[in-house]
């Protein structure tokens, strides 16, 4: 196991995250992964840690794997239920994130819909001077880092499952398509990816694929295009990460009828044939079936990576609580 000098305590966005500190994650998940092959998947390194799953905002992939990955590293899980918590008696979330502190939490992994919530909490453990770690489990229209990183892992894995590492990625491309506004799991991975000397295409309607996101690529090894037609963005990528439309938080956007919008944005089979021959498919999940992706492309195991992706989301976050979680002393 990887026992090497993290120092970063929350995990609250991957804007800031160091290329070195890419690699441990990748490292250190490529050997849980192994571990999860086993027969024994259990490992004692967290053992007598408690780890808090605080989601104000509904989860199956991102709250069960981080709950199976504390479990998997022999922590105490708790797991926070908003609807039936004390925040229906008006309890806010600030004591809520205090009341779990004070039964002992060591790592706080946070969801809500608003972006700024994780920062707020960890910000507020600091100032009492805790060792807490808060992990951003999707804020809002914010981040997704853990999600960020798991497609990180599963990209690298491709082309080197044992040793996953930034390098392996110079000079392929990918294209992320669908609605990269409202997408936290678009703004981890525009980080995350442009951190490689990657080309990163973003594709969507202009409605949802604002001019400015062209911005965020600038003074980074990677390189990031903008693309209103998805042709441009297909055209020999290696790697395609589809995105719902993350209507829950649209407001008053003009959006074409869900119909042309497949016939649009729609990634299929058909489409398929302008990348390279071996081009693989992301979606973070969940999915709508014959919106953004084909039912038939999502089920073809030389295609999609889909599936991949949720097992390598278990392994990188018990790499996360690893790493921060032996830095606390377990
Ligand atoms: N990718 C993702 O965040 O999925 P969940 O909403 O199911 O956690």
């Amino acid at each position: 196991m990887v026992t090497t000098n993290w120092n970063r305590r929350h995990i609250l966005s991957l804007a800031d995250f160091t290329a070195a500190e890419y690699d441990t994650v990748l490292q250190t998940a490529a050997s849980f992964r192994e571990v999860l092959g086993r027969r024994t998947k259990k490992v004692p390194a967290l053992q007598g840690q408690v780890v808090a799953n605080l989601f104000f905002e509904p989860s199956t992939r991102t709250r069960n794997s981080f709950e199976l990955a504390a479990k998997r590293l022999s922590a105490d899980t708790l797991n926070f239920a908003p609807g039936t918590s004390s925040l229906t008696k008006g309890e806010t979330i600030l004591d809520t994130a205090k009341t779990y502190l004070a039964m002992g939490t060591d790592m706080m992994v946070i969801r809500h819909r608003e972006a700024g919530v994780p920062l707020a909490i960890a910000s507020e453990m600091d100032r009492l001077n805790t060792q807490v770690a808060i992990l951003n489990a999707g804020d809002g229209q914010h981040e997704h880092p853990s999600q960020g990183l798991l497609d990180l892992f599963t990209i690298c894995r491709v082309f080197d499952p044992e040793n996953p590492r930034l390098d392996l990625l110079r000079g392929k491309k990918i294209a992320v398509v669908g609605d990269i506004l409202h997408s936290r799991v678009a703004r981890s991975n525009i980080w995350s990816l442009t951190a490689t000397e990657m080309e990163l295409h973003l594709a969507g309607p202009p409605t949802l694929l604002p001019k400015w996101f062209a911005g965020l690529g600038s003074d980074r090894p990677g390189k990031l295009f903008l693309h209103w037609s998805l042709d441009e963005a297909l055209a020999d990528a290696d790697f395609v990460m589809t995105l719902r439309l993350q209507k829950e938080r649209m407001t008053n956007y003009l959006l074409p009828s869900l119909r042309e919008y497949h016939q649009l944005y729609g990634i299929t089979t058909e489409r398929l044939k302008l990348c390279r021959p071996d081009v693989k498919i992301l979606h973070p999940g969940p999915v709508n079936r014959g919106v953004e992706i084909s039912s038939e492309l999502m089920d073809n195991p030389d295609r999609s990576l889909i599936s991949q992706q949720v097992t390598n989301g278990i392994a990188v976050r018990m790499a996360l609580l690893y790493l921060i979680g032996v830095g606390k002393g377990g």
